[in-house]
This record gives C-alpha cells, sequence and structure tokens, in this order.
C-alpha cells in the first residue's frame, strides 16, 4: 500500500544513465518506483543497488509497445541517445521516439498521470543562433543519418503538445543538452565518456576536427535536480525548458582537462568531423532559472573528478 504523499513513478529507460540516476533520486524522496527498460543501452548493474528496495519494481518490456499499468507520474527517457547507438538500428531509434512516446502519452491519458519528456538540444539540429533559446525552431536534416533522433524527438515534442492542448494532459517537456556522470557508457563515442576511457587507458584521445568546436556540458546530479523541479512546477508550465550547462568548452580544453586531471602520457590526434556534427551548442537556461529557481552547482572539475573515479573502479 502506498504511504501518505508516495506516488507511483513510473521511469522508462530507467536503466540507462539517467535513469538509474533518476530512479535513486526518486526512491530516495520515499517514492515508489517502476523502471522499465528493454537493456538495449540500458544495463542492469545500473541498477542493481536498488532491487532489494521494496519501493522499486524493474519491468522488461519495449517502449514500441503499448503497456498497462497504474501510475501517478511518467518520466519517458527511453531512446537511445549517442550516435552510434542510435544509427545502430535508425527504425527502432525513430519507433522508441515517436510510438514509445504515443504509448506513453496513451497510458498517462487512461490513468490521469503527470508526463515528462526527456527530449534533447538535437531539436535545434545546427543551430544558426547561440545560445539557443526554447523559442528557436531549429535547424534540422530531415534526411541525414542523425534524423532518426533528431526528427523522432521533434516528433515527441509535438505529440506531447496536441496530448496536452486536445487531451489536456499535463505534459513537461525538458530539452536536455549534453550531460555527463557517473554510469555513461564506456563505449558510446560520447566525448567525455571517450575522452575519460582514452586517457585511462592510455590510448591517444581522438579529436574530431580541430577541437575548437564548443560543449556545455551538465553534470548528472545537477540535471536530475532539474528534472524533479521541472515535474514539481506549477501544471501551467509545460516547457519546452533547456536543462543543460550554459559554461562552454572546446573540445580541445576539454581533452586538456582530461589528460590532466588522470595525468595521462596520452597524446592528441585529430580525425575528420562526421557529417551534420554541429559546431557549438549552447543552453540558454534563463527559462529553467526564472521559473524553476535551477542553478548549476557542479564545476567541471569537480564532475570530471567523480566520472574519473567510476571509469577507474570500472
Ligand atoms: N545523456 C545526455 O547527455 C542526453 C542529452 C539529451 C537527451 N537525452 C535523453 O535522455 C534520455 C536518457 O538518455 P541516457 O543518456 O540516459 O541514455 P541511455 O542510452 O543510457 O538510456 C536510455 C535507456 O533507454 C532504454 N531503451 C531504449 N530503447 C528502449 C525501448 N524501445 N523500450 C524501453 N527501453 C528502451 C535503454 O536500454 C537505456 O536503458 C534519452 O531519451 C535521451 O534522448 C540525454
Amino acid at each position: 500500500m502506498l504511504k501518505f504523499n508516495q506516488k507511483r513513478m513510473l521511469v522508462t529507460g530507467g536503466a540507462g544513465f539517467l535513469g538509474s540516476h533518476l530512479c535513486e533520486k526518486l526512491l530516495l524522496e520515499g517514492h515508489s518506483v517502476i523502471c522499465v527498460d528493454n537493456f538495449f543501452t540500458g544495463n542492469k548493474k545500473n541498477i542493481l543497488h536498488l532491487i532489494d528496495d521494496s519501493n522499486f519494481e524493474l519491468v522488461r518490456h519495449d517502449i514500441t509497445f503499448p503497456l498497462y499499468l497504474e501510475v501517478d507520474e511518467i518520466y519517458n527517457l527511453a531512446c537511445p541517445a549517442s550516435p552510434v547507438h542510435y544509427q545502430y538500428d535508425p527504425v527502432q531509434t525513430i519507433k522508441t521516439a515517436v510510438h514509445g512516446a504515443i504509448n506513453m502519452l496513451g497510458l498517462a491519458k487512461r490513468t490521469g498521470a503527470k508526463i515528462f519528456q526527456a527530449s534533447t538540444s538535437e531539436v535545434y539540429g545546427d543551430p544558426e543562433i547561440h545560445p539557443q533559446k526554447e523559442s528557436y525552431w531549429g535547424r534540422v536534416n530531415p534526411i541525414g543519418i542523425r534524423s532518426c533522433y533528431d526528427e523522432g524527438k521533434r516528433c515527441a515534442e509535438t505529440l506531447f503538445f496536441d496530448y496536452h492542448r486536445q487531451h489536456d494532459l499535463k505534459i513537461k517537456v525538458s530539452r536536455i543538452f549534453n550531460t555527463y556522470g557517473p554510469r555513461m557508457h564506456p563505449d558510446d563515442g560520447r566525448v567525455v565518456s571517450n575522452f575519460i576511457v582514452q586517457a585511462l587507458q592510455g590510448d591517444d584521445i581522438t579529436i574530431y576536427g580541430d577541437g575548437s568546436q564548443t560543449r556545455s556540458f551538465c553534470f548528472v546530479d545537477d540535471l536530475i535536480e532539474g528534472f524533479l523541479l521541472f515535474m514539481n512546477s506549477e501544471d501551467d508550465f509545460t516547457g519546452p525548458v533547456n536543462l543543460g550547462n550554459p559554461n562552454e568548452f572546446t573540445i580541445l580544453e576539454l581533452a586538456e582537462k582530461v589528460i590532466s586531471l588522470t595525468n595521462s602520457n596520452s597524446k592528441l590526434i585529430f580525425r575528420p568531423l562526421p557529417e551534420d556534427d554541429p559546431k557549438q551548442r549552447q543552453p540558454d537556461i534563463s527559462l529553467a532559472k526564472d521559473k524553476l529557481d535551477w542553478k548549476i552547482k557542479t564545476e567541471l572539475d569537480e564532475g570530471l573528478k567523480h566520472t574519473i573515479n567510476y571509469f577507474e573502479k570500472k
């Protein structure tokens, strides 16, 4: 039986990087958590420490198929998130983004649950304006190799807003920018994990392009705090809201920081930029600051130390 104030939370993609941190946080807050995952990129090891918690339940399920559960809130995170993973089976990626959203929105409609969508900065594509505000509509290639993800996530946003307008669903759409931290995949080609793994193994550090392209990196704990502040905000604040760290670093600066924090002898090597790789990506987070009083608390050096520590143990 549920305790007073305890809610039944569904986290799709709960065995993934962000999902596992979210499950952990929701359990700490005393809620009952159902983690749904098909383990495409997720791993049981990410949630093994939660299995014995009586408030935690794990369901193996692919969200491209309907799901019938009784829940109060849904966090829809299921989707491969890095180019190597989402390009591995592009049709399944877009199905997860679009059919997955339809199934989760259907569940929210039936149960009256509030529903959160993990959208992405990729909806801005290769942007012409910096930093990106939520009002910017983006510049996305609809037929490129990244489109299964970018357009899938854009369509999911459309679905969220149509369900909101048509069926009065309580929706929360967040646009997540590059996030890093413990439990990232070691081999998904994302820049922070790539650099850390290469530096720890003493391998060459691969930089695509000349390294002058910039990225902003948000530590996972800060992001998850943003999720909860957003989910608990007033119902009329639907988003979309950017969640990310606006402090920009060049890829070259990041590589140098990682080399120094790992005391590595790795050398930098340069390779051509992949197709459609955005040159710059930086969130404007004034909306999140204003509406949610959300603040970035973790400096890059501190977050990198936690992440390096995790990869060292692995
Ligand atoms: N990490 C980031 O920097 C970042 C940035 C922008 C957006 N996001 C979004 O946040 C969400 C989580 O990302 P992450 O970094 O934790 O990635 P992740 O790959 O670690 O987690 C995704 C999880 O979803 C599961 N999954 C995939 N397809 C599924 C399906 N059809 N049914 C059920 N489960 C499925 C995977 O097995 C995995 O556990 C994704 O939706 C992603 O698009 C992440």
